[in-house]
């Protein structure tokens, strides 16, 4: 009974440790099918970021702290007293699993500070107590972010999210998509348009699986879809998540990002940006600095596993953007909300 409670494949479900492994939900085969990936070596975690079987940027950094237990237990059982120095290459593999999203090397610095009070003792106790509260804060974080931005929200009016900042991409409930069921269950939204997100299709996949769940409705657009819509008028915000946000309040997130903002700052739309203080990196000046990763161009050159490019062409395949702090209208974080944000106004909310 207790294996089928804890692993069924809900959004809110998607990263479960269960019966001393973490369970996956694999974001890969979704809508098609919800299954789950199980995990019992940090290298195997590694790779699952890497190929996107877990993402979204808390997700990533979530799944990497439960990895680094997996790391230590393996190296407690093969090394007793010691264990902690043979950590090193298990550590380096969680870090570079994927560049762009900061959670990652946030959440791998709590448990580095968790390790070191560990000493040579059993560690799994310790680490996953860290692991599971880094995952359970994120949830709180989402559910107070999504009643300060639905409150920025004068209602009823459409919104527009990209990629895929819900309960799948996060510890549970999401950013952008925390934000959105909040504020439709405050009657503030009357629709949702969700961009289909080329090319790995997050918000086809998984925003319209995840929002239907919860009976929002939800209308799939293509990208490009995004500045006519808006020319139409009724759409009162553009709402995403971030993957790093510099201490300037440039925003790195999914490629296309920095179109809808230039669009919804044309449009006289909002544009507002949710992430979790965990996503704010204030070691990078400005967005110049954020690593942006590139990603196999066949990502491009396919789409539903068909070729849609001919053979020889040349495709690039950047998977995030820099959107300008100026564009950028309110920053949602679980510490309060920041309108046009800067440099001086994201230090205080940092140090405050
Ligand atoms: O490549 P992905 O799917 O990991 O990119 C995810 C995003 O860009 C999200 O918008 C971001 O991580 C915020 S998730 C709460």
């Amino acid at each position: 009974m207790e294996a089928q409670a804890a692993l069924i494949p809900t959004p809110d479900n998607a990263l479960v440790w269960h019966e001393d492994a973490l369970h996956l939900l694999d974001q890969r085969l979704l809508p098609e099918r919800a299954l789950f990936l199980r995990c019992q070596e940090s290298g195997e975690v590694a790779q699952a970021i890497t190929d996107m079987v877990v993402r979204g940027a808390p997700a990533i950094g979530i799944a990497a702290a439960y990895g680094v237990v997996l790391a230590a237990r393996r190296r407690y059982v093969q090394w007793g007293a010691g264990w902690s120095h043979h950590l090193g290459p298990d550590l380096a593999g969680l870090a570079h699993a994927r560049p762009t999203a900061v959670n990652l090397a946030w959440a791998l610095q709590r448990m580095r500070g968790c390790l070191a009070r560990c000493g040579e003792g059993d560690p799994l106790g310790p680490l996953l107590a860290e692991a599971r509260a880094i995952h359970q804060e994120d949830r709180l974080a989402n559910r107070r972010m999504g009643e300060l931005g639905a409150a920025l929200i004068e209602g009823p009016t459409r919104v527009i999210t990209h990629c895929n900042a819900g309960a799948l991409a996060t510890g549970g409930y999401g950013t952008a998509l925390g934000v959105i069921r909040s504020a439709f269950a405050a009657g503030r939204l009357s629709g949702v348009y969700a961009d289909e997100t080329r090319p790995w299709l997050q918000g086809a996949r998984l925003t319209a699986w995840e929002l239907q769940q919860d009976a929002i409705p939800v209308v799939l657009q293509a990208d490009g879809a995004a500045a006519a819509l808006m020319a139409e008028g009724g759409i009162g915000w553009v709402i995403v998540g971030a993957d790093r946000i510099a201490a300037n309040g440039d925003v790195a997130n999914k490629i296309g990002t920095y179109g809808l903002a230039v669009l919804a700052r044309y449009h006289r739309v909002g544009f507002m940006v949710v992430a979790p203080t965990s996503t704010l990196d204030l070691g990078v000046a400005s967005g110049a600095e954020i690593p942006i990763e590139a990603r196999d161009p066949s990502e491009v050159l396919a789409c539903g596993g068909r070729r849609v490019g001919p053979e020889g062409v040349a495709a690039r395949n950047p998977v995030f953007d820099v959107t300008p702090a100026e564009l950028v209208d309110a920053l949602v974080t679980e510490r309060g909300v920041i309108l046009c944000p800067d440099r001086p106004k994201i230090r205080a909310l940092m140090e405050g």
